[in-house]
């Protein structure tokens, strides 16, 4: 099936303009080399409720899969993981625990993030590490597990 997905970066300083947003569009790069269509794509600042009504519009327009890219550190601003959680029907705690096992062969410091998977109503949605080099790395450490996930969430025969 053709994934439909959102992308969602979450940076106070990109969000006023203060440098690029340069995550989104490497999740974007990915999203193609994986065939993904992109519905939407959103830059907003480490806010709990301008992060959920991003994931929202996103679900609205058709996204069965949500990346986010920030906020997932421990900085008093990082807030992402929360944001999610409120709105999600239940965690998937493999995603996160291969991001942060995999990523630690890469940095010491990927124990810092709390990178996570979490359904929405019937949308997978992945927060991956704001460093756009972390996200992909981590979006890559999981990727195979996510066309079978979105298929059972959207309802759509699968074989295992
Ligand atoms: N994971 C991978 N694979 N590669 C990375 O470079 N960076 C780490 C970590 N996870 C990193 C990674 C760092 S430096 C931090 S602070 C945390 O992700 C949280 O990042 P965030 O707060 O920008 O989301």
């Amino acid at each position: 099936m053709q994934i439909h997905c959102g992308i969602v970066t979450i940076s106070d300083r990109a969000s006023r303009g203060e440098y690029d947003d340069l995550g989104g569009p490497a999740l974007k790069a990915a999203a193609a080399e994986h065939q993904w269509t992109v519905v939407g794509e959103h830059l907003v600042p480490d806010e709990r409720r301008e992060i959920q009504r991003a994931i929202r519009e996103l679900i609205a327009q058709g996204a069965q899969l949500v990346l986010t890219t920030g906020g997932t550190g421990v900085a008093a601003r990082d807030v992402t993981p929360e944001a999610v959680l409120e709105i999600a029907d239940r965690e998937i705690p493999g995603f996160g625990e291969a991001m942060r096992m995999k990523s630690l062969a890469i940095t010491p410091n990927a124990i810092l993030s709390r990178s996570l998977g979490a359904v929405v109503g019937q949308t997978l949605v992945l927060c991956l590490p704001g460093k756009p080099a972390g996200a992909v790395e981590c979006l890559g450490f999981v990727s195979g597990a996510i066309p079978h996930c979105v298929k059972v969430l959207q309802k759509v025969p699968t074989s295992c």
